[in-house]
């Protein structure tokens, strides 16, 4: 897919999927909130909300950097939307399992165990320093979300039977595509 250019200068990037190197990889902090920061960041949300997401990592586009865009509401709703650089979640609380998926792993979805609730610290676009406390379904995206800047995807958190099932399974529908 070649990048989208809508109005603006405001772009939908292609989303990586299983498989792309740059997903394995720990994403590089981000020292300064530039030109560059701000576009990707205005980017992904064009992009998460055109898929669509609720969440999206930088290294999802291709970028490996720590940045994470998470909107429940999808663009509904101003209060949903959290833009975070270099996120980290400093709380973790309870158990829960529900189901998952992630744009990068398309058609695929599974039973994940998360933390119930978390606090999360992270930067805004305008340099200041935010400390959310997120439940359910927020808080596990905002744990998703920045696994990925650590090189983890859902299905990691499988039981390594489970990872070896859809491993299978990605790389027939990969294979499937090519044909
Ligand atoms: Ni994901």
């Amino acid at each position: 897919m070649v990048e989208q250019r809508i109005e603006n200068d405001l772009t939908i990037l292609e989303i990586m999927t299983y498989g792309c190197p740059v997903l394995k990889q720990k994403a590089e902090g981000i020292t300064d909130i530039d030109e560059d920061v701000l576009s990707l960041a205005q980017n992904m949300l064009w992009t998460m909300y055109s898929a669509p997401g609720i969440g999206l990592a930088a290294p999802q586009v291709d970028r490996s950097i720590r940045l994470i865009v998470v909107d429940l509401s999808v663009g509904e709703k101003k209060a949903d939307l959290f833009i975070l650089i270099n996120p980290e979640i400093v709380q973790r609380e309870g158990s829960c399992v529900m189901e998952e998926g992630c744009l990068s792993v398309p058609e695929i979805n599974e039973k994940v165990v998360r933390p119930e609730r978390v606090v999360i610290k992270g930067t805004d676009l305008e340099g200041k320093e935010r400390v959310i406390e997120a439940k359910d379904l927020l808080a596990r995206v905002f744990c998703h979300e920045t696994d990925h800047l650590n090189g983890t995807l859902f299905i990691d958190h499988l039981s390594p039977l489970k990872k070896d099932l859809i491993k299978k399974k990605l790389k027939k529908s990969s294979e499937d595509d090519r044909s």
